[in-house]
């Protein structure tokens, strides 16, 4: 038996002020983007911000449904769009940011579970990391060098 210690990297910043401008625009744009975010029934609105290696910029937000599950993540529905409409091009990095219309969200909304698994598949293919960006409304913002550093023993095409 052996017990093992896994850790993640990460940087912590106050706000937007402290980042370089590359990621304080991708910022912004999720924010442009959560403020498209149809989500009637969480209130819970979420935008997300793709920076591709030719310099386009994909958003995506949250789109909920009366059927509660058949909705998707704003993560989800930015990379997807970036995956089929730039099937050959590199993800750099994703800026997320979330905002309640119940309560201020005031600390980091980092992806779901189900994002980070479809995310990985992406870096896993482009064989470099993605950055990952990610706040509440107001408050600090969290920065990882790759998207699998936030998913250990992820499962991946090589166990199929
Ligand atoms: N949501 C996202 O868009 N991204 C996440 O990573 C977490 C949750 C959305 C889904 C749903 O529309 C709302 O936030 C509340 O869960």
């Amino acid at each position: 038996m052996k017990k093992i210690n896994i850790t993640t990297k990460a940087i912590l910043f106050d706000d937007i002020s402290q980042l370089s401008k590359e990621d304080a625009f991708l910022i912004e744009k999720a924010t442009e983007a959560r403020q498209k975010a149809y989500a009637p029934y969480s209130k819970f609105n979420v935008g997300a911000a793709i920076l591709l290696d030719n310099g386009e910029v994909i958003l995506g937000n949250n789109q909920e449904s009366a059927a509660y599950p058949s909705g998707m993540c704003a993560e989800r529905v930015a990379i997807w769009k970036a995956g089929s409409e730039y099937p050959n091009m590199k993800v750099k990095k994703i800026a997320i940011t979330a905002a309640s219309e119940n309560t201020k969200v005031d600390k980091p909304v980092g992806p779901c579970g189900a994002c980070r698994q479809t995310l990985s598949e992406y870096e896993i293919n482009q064989k470099e990391p993605i950055q990952i960006l990610f706040m509440g409304e107001v408050g600090q913002i969290v920065k990882t060098e790759s998207l699998l550093s936030l998913l250990p023993f992820s499962f991946d095409s090589s166990y199929l």
